[in-house]
C-alpha cells in the first residue's frame, strides 16, 4: 500500500490526528503538505493529550519519518517550540525532515495577518491570524521567502529586502504600523539556522525513492476540502489546497502514486471562521453538541459554530477529492437526542439541490432539507465493534454511509486511541 492521502472532509478539526496517529503506526512516512501552525491536531495516547499545530501527528509514533513537505508554511519559532515541547515529555523528534523549498512566515506576515483582518471588519475571513494567508500570497508573488534561503545570508537580505519595499508602504501608509527593518527579520530567521540545517532535505527525493523501496507514505492534510482555496466556500476559506490534489502539489508526489484517499468526517459538523455553514444551530441543539464535542478551536481556543451532519457536503468531498475511505468520528456526542436531522439536499428560494449549488450566493442562502433519525441513549464509548452499537446507531451510520458516496471504514466512539470500531481495513 504505497502512498495514502488523509483529508477533512468539511470545514476542519474532523479529528484527522487521530485518524493519522492510528495508521502512523503502519506508516513509513507522515507528510504535511499544506497550511501551517493554522492547524490542530489533538492526539489522546493513555493519559497523555498532545495539542500539534505544525508538526505532523507522525511525530508521536516511533519508527515513522515526519515529514514537512513542499507546500507548508512554517513559522520556525512555533517548529520549534513544538520541537522542545515534545521533547521535554520524552517524545523524540530528530526524525523530523523538513523540506528546502517550504516557505517560512516572516514577521511582517504575521502582522499583516492581523491588521488586514482589522481593516475587513464585517467583512473579516476570521482567520488564525497566524500569517498564513499573507506568506502564501508571497510566494505566488514570487516574494516569498524559502527554507533554502536561509543558508544564504546575502540571498536571504536581498528577498527581505524586496518584501519589505511594498510592504513597509503598505504598513506605514495604510494601516498606520511602524516600518519593519530589514536586519530584525533576517536576524530572527538566522537565529534559528544552525538549528534547522540538519533536517532539511530534498523531501520530494526522498519521498520518491521511499515509495520506489516499497514504503508506506501517509500524506495528511491540513484543515479541510470546504476551506480549500479552490474548492470550499471562497473567500472564506484558507489560502491552500487542502484537498487531495494538493496532496501532490505539495509533496512532489504524483497523482499515479496515490492509492487511497481517505476522508475524515464527523458525525456533525462544525465551522470556525466566518462564512456560509447551511446546517448550522444557533439554538439549544448547537450549545449541546459544542459542550458534549468540546468543540473550541485547538489553535485560537475559538468556540466552533456547531450544526448537523451535512450530506451534500459529504457527496462533494467524495467528488473534488476521490475519497475511497471515509473514517467518521465522534458518534458518541450524539448520544442523548431522541431523534438525529441530517441535511439530505438544500433548498435554495424554493428549489432543490442534491449537489453543492454553483454559486456562492446561492450557498449561503442554501437551507437544509432534514431526514430525521431515531436515536440513542445508551452509552456507546465502551463499544469496540459495530455489533456493540444500539440499532438506531448501526443504522445512523449505514443510513450516513448510503448518502456520503465512499463506503465507512471506521467510526470513533471516544477520544482514546481504543475508541475506533473498524468496518474493514483501512490499510
Ligand atoms: P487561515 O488559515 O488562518 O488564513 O484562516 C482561514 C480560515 O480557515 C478561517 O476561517 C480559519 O478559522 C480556518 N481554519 C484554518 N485552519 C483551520 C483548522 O485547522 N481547522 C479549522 N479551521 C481552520
Amino acid at each position: 500500500m504505497p502512498a495514502l492521502v488523509l483529508i477533512g472532509a468539511q470545514w476542519g478539526d474532523e479529528g484527522k490526528g487521530k485518524a493519522t496517529d492510528q495508521l502512523g503506526g503502519q506508516v513509513d512516512f507522515v507528510v504535511k503538505f499544506n497550511g501551517g501552525n493554522n492547524a490542530g491536531h489533538t492526539v489522546v495516547i493513555g493519559d497523555e493529550t498532545y495539542a500539534l499545530h505544525l508538526l505532523p501527528s507522525g511525530i508521536l509514533s516511533p519508527g515513522c519519518t515526519p515529514v514537512i513537505a513542499n507546500g507548508v508554511v512554517i513559522d520556525l519559532g512555533v517548529l520549534f517550540q513544538e520541537i522542545d515541547g515534545l521533547e521535554g515529555r520524552g517524545i523524540d523528534t530528530s526524525r523530523l525532515v523538513v523540506s528546502a523549498d517550504a516557505h517560512v512566515i516572516a514577521s511582517y506576515n504575521r502582522v499583516l495577518d492581523k491588521v488586514t483582518e482589522r481593516f475587513l471588519g464585517s467583512r473579516k475571513i476570521g482567520t488564525t491570524g497566524r500569517g498564513i494567508g499573507p506568506t502564501y500570497a508571497d510566494k505566488m508573488n514570487r516574494v516569498g521567502i524559502r527554507v533554502q534561503d536561509l543558508f544564504d545570508e546575502k540571498i536571504l537580505r536581498a528577498k527581505v529586502e524586496g518584501a519589505l519595499e511594498l510592504k513597509n508602504q503598505v504598513l506605514v501608509k495604510v494601516y498606520n504600523r511602524k516600518a519593519v527593518t530589514v536586519d530584525s527579520v533576517v536576524e530572527d530567521l538566522l537565529s534559528y539556522v544552525d538549528r534547522l540545517r540538519p533536517m532539511v532535505a530534498d523531501t520530494g527525493l526522498l519521498l520518491a525513492k521511499g515509495l520506489d523501496d516499497g514504503k508506506t507514505v501517509l500524506l495528511e492534510g491540513g484543515q479541510a476540502t470546504l476551506l480549500d482555496v479552490d474548492h470550499g466556500t471562497y473567500p472564506f476559506v484558507t489560502s491552500s489546497n487542502a484537498t487531495s490534489g494538493g496532496a501532490c502539489t505539495g509533496s512532489g508526489i504524483p497523482p499515479n502514486r496515490i492509492d487511497k484517499v481517505i476522508a475524515v468526517i464527523k458525525a456533525y459538523t462544525t465551522r470556525v471562521g466566518e462564512g456560509p455553514f447551511p446546517t448550522e444551530l444557533l439554538d439549544e441543539d448547537g450549545e449541546r453538541l459544542r459542550a458534549n464535542g468540546h468543540e473550541y478551536g485547538t489553535t485560537t481556543g475559538r468556540p466552533r459554530r456547531c450544526g448537523w451532519y451535512d450530506a451534500v457536503i459529504a457527496r462533494y468531498a467524495t467528488r473534488v477529492n476521490g475519497v475511497t475511505d471515509f473514517v467518521l468520528t465522534k458518534l458518541d456526542v450524539l448520544t442523548g437526542w431522541d431523534k438525529i436531522p441530517v441535511c439530505v439536499a438544500y433548498e435554495v428560494e424554493g428549489k432543490r439541490f442534491d449537489e453543492m449549488p454553483m454559486t456562492q450566493t446561492d450557498f449561503h442562502h442554501a437551507t437544509p432539507v432534514y431526514e430525521y433519525f431515531d436515536g440513542w441513549t445508551e452509552d456507546i464509548r465502551a463499544a469496540r465493534s459495530f455489533e456493540d452499537l444500539p440499532k438506531n446507531a448501526q443504522f445512523y451510520i449505514r443510513a450516513l454511509e448510503e448518502m456520503s458516496g465512499a463506503p465507512f471504514s471506521s467510526v470513533g466512539v471516544g477520544p482514546d486511541r481504543e475508541q475506533t470500531l473498524e468496518l474493514r481495513p483501512l490499510v
